[in-house]
């Protein structure tokens, strides 16, 4: 049988369900296999206390299953952050902010005890990089950070119509092997005017639920 990739997308999103307690607050990540996500929760009987949202269109999508949306700032720690991927390698590193929610995204990742990566096997890759780089950008940095990104090889793509829940602008980043995501993320982090940078290799996902022809694999 094969199956479409949607289909991969809901039998991930159905998997994550079997992580999460009642009456527990979870963070809620961004994108389509999210979104997916969020109709299985509406499916299910799991009676959320409520979650932590990475962006306004997860927010609104949470409230409409009634679901209870708390700030970061008013929890200390998650136990649990589900969220999809534009990239993920087998050490669970990752590229995101293809849906531009990356900044909040990664405060989230950081302050959950267990991140679960949900995502179809297109996404799982020997190396980062053929997904352009995601990154949030103070938008009168513009230039500059492109100028500094061009020096390490890589080609910035100002992504049009794009302004990020936190006002911000993205320069998607072409042509880029990855082959030390750690050291880039460090290197990328110290360029004035970068907020964000798409990759998560200092703080990588734990559990990978990857969607499958066949079946979803548990990968830890
Ligand atoms: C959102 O900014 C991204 O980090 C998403 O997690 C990523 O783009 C995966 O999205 P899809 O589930 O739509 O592929």
């Amino acid at each position: 049988m094969t199956l479409h990739q949607n289909e991969k997308k809901k039998l991930v999103a159905q998997s994550a369900l079997q992580y999460i307690q009642d009456e527990t607050i979870i963070g809620v990540g961004t994108g389509s296999t999210v979104n997916f996500f969020i109709e299985e929760l509406k499916k299910s009987n799991l009676r959320l206390k409520g979650a932590v949202s990475s962006s306004e269109e997860s927010t609104k999508r949470l409230k409409e299953i009634n679901i209870d949306i708390y700030e970061a700032n008013e929890v200390s720690k998650l136990d649990l952050y589900i969220d999809g991927a534009d990239e993920i390698n087998h050490n669970f590193e990752m590229i995101k902010g293809g849906g531009a929610a990356l900044t909040r995204e990664k405060i989230i990742a950081q302050i959950s005890d267990k991140f679960i990566c949900i995502a179809d096997e297109s996404k799982y890759v020997k190396t980062l990089g053929k997904f352009p780089l995601p990154i949030e950008v103070i938008p009168m940095a513009r230039s500059q950070v492109g100028r500094e990104i061009v020096k390490i090889g890589g080609d910035p793509v100002y992504r049009q119509n794009c302004i990020t829940d936190n006002g911000n602008i993205i320069l998607d980043v072409h042509n880029l092997m990855i082959n030390e995501p750690k050291n880039l993320e460090e290197q990328l982090n110290n360029i004035p005017g970068i907020v964000t940078v798409g990759l998560f290799a200092k703080r990588k996902a734990d559990i990978l639920l990857l969607g499958t022809s066949d079946c979803v694999k548990n990968i830890t």
